[in-house]
């Protein structure tokens, strides 16, 4: 859009680059500028305007950006371009993803560029590495608490292996996907050093009180992320003799992004590690962006304006990298951070559905999809452009954050139902064969979340502890079609690593003095390389997860349905322990697929008249696109078998395509 006084300014700025940038070939960068530089005016005036020193700051960001595009190598200026042109790219079926740690998953970076082969072989072709970046050896969560983010941390391997990384995975036309913790620092971090010592302008990178006027307003709002290990928002640091805002843990302090020279900064190493050959960037909790007294200090407006900020300018410089929002939020709140008031994304192009994850669990544990049902139809209209990261385990808590009105309309109570759900998982419950751990107690709210893999999470653990063959079979089936539905619901599917060979909760974390008060290491495993190999050997709980589900990727990336044009219907049944849509074909009328999956002990029945009626099946054989076979019938009624599902076809159509 035209409007003078950003215009103005950027006549000004132009002509400065032109003497500084003589020698570059900036056509691509100015176009972009052209198109975008009044919405960055505009929302960096939100946010900063009014400041004394706003127009040398607007100066400053767009010259990080020239620097950033001239910094750009060319084979990743060549990908911007192509995706440019191909912008629907990352709705395609053919993307799957798996999100690992690089120690866990392949001692460091070099190891995985060497384990990328095992990847393919599974059809994986998005790869999520968990944070690589420099951070202290004992305070880290993780990876989530950075001290320099700029370098790699050495036990990882060095910027020049991510740089690696990525030219070989572009070689084979996979995605890398890397972390910039965006909401803190570790307080080993030199801003934050640089602040203890007492420099103001550090200071200002965060949120330091001198003493608990503030910090207390703040709290009377403020929910509390780790009850357990980090009780309360602020930490006293003595060095300083203030108060820091430590919202996670008490070495994570939060970043002040009402200052614009974090802003700056944090933009700028996202161009960073775009320009090392990331094709996608996580945001980490970017719900806790702004902070204001008296709300809970999540999902703020000006939350949305920064991240909507960083797109813009990040456009500018290259078009082709995504944004994934971490955001484990409600699912009104959540549909946010595509960008409102918007057709295509305009904030992150991707977001974790935290919803459809949980509900999954809720399935599992009810043994029904009442709450599924309900909880997907509350899941409010995705922009065109944008597109769900589906996942059925992450590195992560399980956090039961369901609306409770969906809670009441499945015929629920809330409390009850969430303890009832923490006690299944946890094995608490009579004849659960869960083992997984609470998380995050909170006996102030009495809220809990839950640790624990997911094999050992849909009793595959317990059953091979009972030597239990008929347990074993139906959690192999359960875990299985956990994953199709990640795999056919319409989104990016990512896997976590382990999974794909029923790896089972690993305890070794509570030797580790780090993380011993930290459960969620439960589920972040080392691969046991010798283990996976069974994966080869027939008949193996390894092969037949590794297998199925390898099976299942090559079948999504061939059944154009499966890619995410909002084309999915939920289709209401009347058998409860069911979960049933159709993914409708974009073009090829007929080629829709009927997704149904039963989450029952029970074999269930599915009734076709509910099918025929909206014209589907009603000419030609039903098929599984998995087996390839009709799916037994009697009377209209399919079955299902116990915690198996379907991909359903109509043959003729499937012919077609
Ligand atoms: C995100 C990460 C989580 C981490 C937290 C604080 O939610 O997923 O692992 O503990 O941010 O950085």
């Amino acid at each position: 859009m035209y409007e003078q006084v950003s215009h103005a300014l950027l006549n000004d700025i132009l002509d400065a680059f032109s003497h500084r940038f003589r020698r570059e070939d900036l056509r691509h960068f100015y176009t972009r500028l052209g198109a975008n530089f009044y919405a960055i005016h505009s929302l960096f005036g939100h946010l900063y305007g009014h400041r004394q020193d706003f127009k040398e700051q607007t100066v400053r960001l767009t010259e990080r950006l020239a620097r950033a595009y001239i910094e750009r190598p060319a084979a990743l200026k060549a990908l911007d371009m192509a995706r440019e042109a191909d912008h629907n790219w990352f709705l395609d079926q053919q993307w799957v993803g798996m999100a690992l740690y690089a120690d866990g998953f392949a001692g460091n970076l070099p190891g995985l560029i060497e384990r990328l082969p095992y990847l393919q072989e599974l059809g994986v072709n998005m790869v999520h590495v968990m944070p690589i970046l420099r951070c202290p050896q004992g305070a880290s969560d993780g990876g989530y608490a950075v001290s320099d983010f700029r370098d790699i941390d050495p036990r990882m391997g060095t910027v020049e292996d991510v740089r690696a990384l990525g030219a070989r995975m572009r070689e084979h036309g996979m995605l890398l996907t890397l972390d910039v913790v965006v909401n803190h620092t570790s307080d080993e971090h030199e801003w934050a050093c640089r602040a203890r010592a007492g420099e103001r302008a550090f200071q200002d990178f965060y949120y330091t009180f001198p003493n608990r006027d503030v910090p207390d307003m703040f709290e009377a709002n403020l929910p509390e992320i780790f009850p357990e290990t980090a009780p309360g928002n602020f930490t006293w640091n003595a060095e300083m003799q203030r108060w820091v805002m430590t919202v996670f843990n008490d070495y994570q302090w939060d970043l002040n992004y009402a200052n614009p020279a974090v802003f700056i900064e944090m933009l700028d190493i996202i161009l960073f590690w775009i320009n090392q050959g990331a094709d996608i960037i996580r945001l980490d909790a970017v719900a806790f962006l702004w902070k204001k007294i008296g709300t809970t200090s999540q999902n703020e407006h000006e939350a949305h304006l920064i991240l909507q900020l960083m797109k813009d300018c990040c456009q500018v410089v290259a078009p082709g990298p995504l944004f994934i929002a971490e955001a484990i939020v409600s699912p009104s709140e959540i549909i946010k951070y595509f960008g409102e008031d918007a057709v295509i994304a305009k904030e992150c192009e991707i977001a974790y559905n935290a919803t459809f994850m949980a509900l999954l669990w809720d399935a599992v544990a009810t043994k029904n999809a009442k709450l599924l049902n309900q909880g997907i139809q509350s899941l409010p209209h995705k922009l065109d452009r944008a597109t769900w990261l589906n996942y059925v385990r992450c590195h992560d808590d399980i956090g039961l954050g369901f609306d409770d009105a969906d809670i009441r309309a499945s015929d629920y109570d809330p409390y009850h139902h969430r303890r009832f759900l923490i006690d299944w998982f946890t094995g608490v419950y009579e004849g659960s064969p869960g083992r997984g751990r609470p998380f995050g107690v909170n006996p102030k709210t009495g809220d809990a979340r839950i640790s624990g893999a997911l094999a050992s999470l849909a009793g595959l653990e317990a059953a091979l502890e009972d030597g239990d063959q008929q347990r074993i079979d139906q959690a192999v089936d359960l875990i299985l079609t956990l994953h199709a539905m990640i795999l056919s619901f319409g989104g990016i599917p990512l896997i976590w690593y382990g999974d794909e060979l029923g790896t089972l909760n690993d305890d070794s974390f509570l030797e580790d003095v780090n993380k011993a008060c930290d459960n969620r290491w439960v589920h972040r495993p080392r691969i046991d390389w010798q283990r996976a190999e069974r994966r080869h050997q027939p008949g193996t709980v390894e092969q037949r997860i590794f297998d199925g589900l390898r099976q299942l990727i090559e079948v999504r990336k061939h059944t154009p349905a499966f890619a995410d044009f909002n084309n999915r219907e939920l289709i209401e049944v009347a058998n409860p322990h069911l979960f049933v849509f159709l993914r409708t074909h974009p073009t090829l009328q007929g080629g829709s697929v009927v997704v149904a999956a039963n989450f029952d002990a029970n074999p269930q029945f599915l009734d076709l008249d509910v099918l025929n009626q909206r014209g589907l099946f009603r000419q030609g054989q039903i098929e599984d696109l998995i087996t390839g076979e009709s799916p037994a019938l009697f009377n209209n009624r399919m079955v299902i078998p116990p915690f198996q599902f379907y991909w359903l076809t109509n043959q003729r159509a499937r012919a077609q395509l």
